[in-house]
């Protein structure tokens, strides 16, 4: 079970206008992206479809409407395929979306499952072509002995129809998972990063892409480290991060050489030797990178803690904010469940002021880096009525209980939100969007 919850932000109150509830496990989200002006929202789930969203026009005399985005465009991106040599199946679950600038009246996206990565063209029609003189209504050849008259084709209106066409399919050029995609802000090329390697692809060529990462060693006994997340920035086209699962982040530039195995720059702490312990590697692992809008930081996610650090100094990162601290003494009981291994990932308001990631019990954290407060919000069914204000939340470590308290003990880490989005529309309303998981 999964569900989507899209809130609004103005003057700090929350409003909640859109909540999808979904069923089979097909439908779980397995990723969510807005368009760059937030109108459009396109989410991916386990049974490889795309379901784009798009926001409703404001009016004036509907404001306490609901549903503010509504279903655009459903499509099947990726069917489950099976890989022969290998022996191996291949799941339909798109990983990732990303989407491309718009350039004309059709929108573009990438989305991708764990091999390939497909480009979409969403486009409206609502004109329909007549009168070929070739061919008949339904698109058969006529033979042209019977054909005897030249006629004009005119288009006749019909209702509208929005339509997604796969435009290029890039295939065969992973051999491990695909982890993270991302577009260049030169808009004519984009990378994808798997495991051991991030390939550079031109939008026009499927037939060939360029090594430009691979940290797959000789000898595969000898890996220590995998890939786990990878993105361009956002203003300089040679330049991209990515970061792995010893907790580091590597910034490379395509301009120094073409294979990009040795980094310009190397971000990472030391570890506090004090804290040391059989679970440090695993918690060290980075689940999410992501360049600030401005360029000048880059965020990181690991397990108990985000980190902005400076492009500008490589030995510790300039903010560290902890998610849930409390979880540190449960350790224990989090790797026997496997949620040690949970990937959440961490979104930027539109000013870089404020940073949101996700936790378990369907909390999730907002902190403000000016203020330096934060807070913890639940994304629950219950609070999503419209303009419900949603209460802080505070989880109670040992000691008393107060009454709006819950303790650690009673979390439910079932109840996951590992996805989140944000965008602005308007100086005074932003929307930001939470995914909450639920195993059973
Ligand atoms: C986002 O989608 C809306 C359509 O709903 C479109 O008007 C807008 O141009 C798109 N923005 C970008 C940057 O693609
Ligand atoms: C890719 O396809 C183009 C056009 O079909 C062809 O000219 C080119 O040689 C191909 N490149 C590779 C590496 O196969
Ligand atoms: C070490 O653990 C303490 C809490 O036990 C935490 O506050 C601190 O940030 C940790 N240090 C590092 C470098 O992770
Ligand atoms: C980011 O959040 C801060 C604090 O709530 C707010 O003042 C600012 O306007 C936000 N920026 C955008 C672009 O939404």
């Amino acid at each position: 079970d999964a569900e989507i919850d899209l809130k609004k932000i103005i003057n700090s109150a929350l409003i909640v206008p859109i909540e999808l509830e979904m069923g089979l496990p097909a439908d779980i989200i397995s990723t969510v992206e807005f368009n760059h002006t937030g109108e459009l929202l396109a989410t991916g789930d386990k049974g490889g479809r795309v379901v784009i969203f798009q926001r409703e026009q404001e009016s004036k005399n509907q404001v306490h409407r609901r549903g503010e985005y509504n279903v655009y465009s459903t499509f099947q991106s990726h069917e489950p395929e099976f890989d022969y040599l290998k022996s191996l199946e291949i799941e339909e679950k798109i990983n990732k979306i990303r989407w491309l600038p718009q350039q004309n009246a059709a929108y573009f996206l990438l989305s991708t499952n764990d091999k390939t990565v497909k480009l979409w063209k969403v486009s409206e029609r609502d004109k329909r072509p007549e009168g070929y003189n070739l061919k008949d209504e339904e698109g058969r050849l006529r033979d042209p002995a019977t054909i005897t008259t030249l006629r004009v084709p005119v288009l006749r209106p019909m209702d509208l129809m929005v339509e997604a066409t796969p435009r290029r399919v890039f295939a065969n050029a992973h051999t491990y998972h695909i982890n993270s995609i991302s577009v260049n802000s030169d808009y004519e090329t984009y990378m994808s990063a798997d495991d051991l390697r991030i390939n550079l692809w031109n939008f026009e060529i499927t037939n060939q892409s360029f090594n430009i990462v691979d940290i797959k060693p000789a000898n595969m006994e000898e890996l220590t480290e995998v890939i786990t997340a990878a993105e361009f920035h956002p203003h300089h086209c040679n330049t991209f991060v990515y970061s792995s699962s010893k907790g580091t982040i590597r910034l490379c530039d395509m301009r120094a050489s073409a294979l990009c195995d040795r980094h310009t720059k190397f971000f990472e702490e030391p570890e506090d030797p004090s804290n040391r312990s059989f679970f440090s590697e695993i918690i060290s692992s980075i689940s999410d990178v992501k360049f600030s809008h401005s360029g000048r930081y880059i965020m990181t996610r690991d397990y108990l803690t985000v980190k902005v650090w400076d492009l500008n100094m490589e030995n510790r990162p300039i903010e560290t904010y902890q998610v849930h601290d409390y979880l540190r003494s449960k350790l224990c009981s989090l790797y026997e469940n496997d949620c040690i291994f949970d990937k959440f990932e961490c979104v930027w308001n539109g000013s870089d002021s404020v940073i949101m990631t996700g936790s378990y019990n369907n909390f999730f954290r907002m902190f403000d880096r000016n203020t330096k407060r934060d807070v913890t919000l639940e994304a629950s069914r219950e609070n999503s009525k419209p303009r419900a204000i949603l209460k802080p939340r505070k989880v109670c470590v040992g000691g008393k209980r107060r009454k709006d308290e819950i303790s650690v003990d009673s979390l439910d880490f079932s109840k996951k939100i590992l996805h989140t989005a944000w965008t602005r529309l308007t100086r005074w309303t932003s929307y930001y969007l939470i995914i909450s998981h639920t195993e059973y």
